[in-house]
């Protein structure tokens, strides 16, 4: 019997595996992506999109609840419908999956509904059917980690400990959240949810939330969600869950706090267990790849989380991509992780992109810091947003932009410039003689390359 074969066969269609087949199909190759959910991956259906929505319901709410500072008087009291919220949520994913289907349909892809099982480098096997390829992009994802920790198992399989995965779909908002771990997932549902009324507390091991991001910046922003309601233990090691009670350490000490819910956001870890036939080259449940996402096995490719490099859906893309490229003749595409923006989305958000403070130190490169508030920016003012400040990070000599960190509303999309400028291996001299539109919030961006060559104008 002859076996349906391809040039490649993508094994996951999240934001880098979709991704990379619609490239590869532009590209001219005969490409199959394998998905055994709806397409889109975490990103559209259980995290990204279904958060920014979210997000964005709660910041309205938040936003009325105030109304007042805007001088809108409102009649009575404000309050919210959460099923409608999960109703406007489920209505963008739909909207997005169904764009990304389309897309795939249009570029030639065929989409293969079911479980991929693979059998070796070239073969596929769903639903009792095999297909050959040429080469194999892998691009399972990852999965929520649940700890070890004394009752956790227990309390998620009575669905009051959860992931982000099962909160997004929660039935109602909780009164009582207790976040385990502040990296970004921690942080944006303890913004989501704080905003909407609950009593959130957040428990994190280290010595501060969000521990990839500029200290400068941390420190700001927990300063920011305590003011905001949100408590916030660090140093602070979960010892055990009961029922609904969490008991953590810290200062030597026990301490329990109740919930209604517990949502477990320790991060990621790689979905690679059925991929063990391939023997790749693992670093833990991570698969081994090189700048081109090749693997320890010619032929075979691994994207996005799967890699464990950066759990980013933009790194997944940009992985898809170079992959495609690769693949279908384009032996120079190679991906460069130095340029790697990062955001949490929230009130305010926060964004970077290259090294922070402590990592320029480490490297002992002589450098520059200059920093600009949205106190100083009459955009921001405007706006009613006083929170945040923008900090760049310059060489000495030179004033190349060896990192740029936001704290601001809008900060995910005006770290973009930032990495613009980084590509185009520009200085803060560009930025500073780059006219900025006025009033905008990105004159912040320009006042503090103007700071960093000589001095801000606004301050
Ligand atoms: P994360 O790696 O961002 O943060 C996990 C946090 O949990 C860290 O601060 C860590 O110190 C802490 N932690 C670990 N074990 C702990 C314990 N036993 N007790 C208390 N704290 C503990 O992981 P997260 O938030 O689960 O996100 C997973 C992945 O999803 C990340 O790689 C993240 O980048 C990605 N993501 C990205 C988003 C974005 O770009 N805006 C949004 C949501 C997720």
């Amino acid at each position: 019997m002859n076996l349906k074969s391809y040039d490649i066969i993508v094994l996951g269609g999240g934001p880098g595996g979709y991704v990379a087949a619609i490239k590869a199909a532009q590209l001219g190759g005969k490409v199959a992506l394998i998905e055994k959910e709806v397409v889109g991956g975490i990103c559209l259906n259980h995290g990204c999109i279904p958060t920014k929505t979210l997000l964005k319901n709660a910041k309205v709410y938040k936003t009325i609840k105030h109304a007042s500072e805007y001088g809108i008087v409102l009649g009575g009291d404000v309050s919210f419908d959460w099923s409608l919220m999960l109703k406007r949520k489920d209505s963008v994913v739909r909207r997005l999956t169904t764009g990304v289907s389309g897309l795939l349909k249009k570029n030639g892809v065929d989409v293969i509904s079911g479980f991929g099982k693979v059998l070796s480098a070239t073969k596929v096997e769903v639903n009792g059917e095999v297909f050959e390829t040429k080469n194999l992009i892998l691009a399972t994802g990852a999965s929520p980690i649940i700890p070890p920790i004394p009752g956790l198992k227990e309390a998620y399989e009575h669905k009051i400990a959860v992931t982000s995965r099962e909160l997004l779909a929660i039935k109602d908002a909780p009164k009582k959240l207790v976040i385990i771990g502040g990296g970004v997932i921690g942080v944006e549902f303890a913004t989501i949810f704080s905003s909407l009324g609950s009593d959130v507390t957040i428990i994190e091991k280290l010595d501060g939330i969000i521990p990839m991001m500029d200290d400068d910046i941390r420190s700001q922003y927990q300063k920011i969600l305590k003011r905001e309601g949100i408590k916030i233990f660090v140093n602070a090691e979960v010892k055990a869950v009961k029922g609904n009670e969490v008991t953590y350490q810290i200062d030597g000490k026990d301490e329990t706090v109740t919930a209604d819910t517990i949502l477990v956001s320790v991060g990621m870890r790689p979905n690679s267990a059925e991929l063990e036939v391939l023997n790749l080259k693992m670093d833990r449940a991570a698969v081994v790849t090189d700048e081109h996402l090749e693997t320890s096995v010619k032929g075979v490719y691994a994207i996005g989380d799967l890699n464990g490099k950066y759990m980013l859906a933009h790194v997944a893309s940009a992985e898809g991509i170079v992959a495609a490229e690769y693949i279908m003749g384009k032996k120079d595409a190679r991906m460069r992780y130095d340029r790697v923006p990062n955001a949490i989305y929230g009130s305010p958000e926060v964004a970077s992109v290259g090294l922070t403070e402590k990592e320029v130190k480490e490297k002992g490169i002589a450098y520059k810091v200059s920093t600009f508030p949205l106190q100083a920016s009459g955009k921001a003012l405007a706006d009613n947003e006083k929170d945040g400040f923008v900090k760049l990070i310059v060489s000495e000599k030179y004033k190349e932009i060896l990192g740029a960190h936001i704290l601001s509303y809008g900060a995910s999309d005006l770290i973009a410039e930032l990495g613009v400028t980084m590509t185009l291996e520009g200085t803060a001299n560009e930025i500073a003689h780059t006219i900025h539109p006025h009033p905008t919030l990105s004159e912040i961006i320009m006042e503090a390359a103007h700071g960093a060559v000589d001095k801000p104008i606004h301050m």
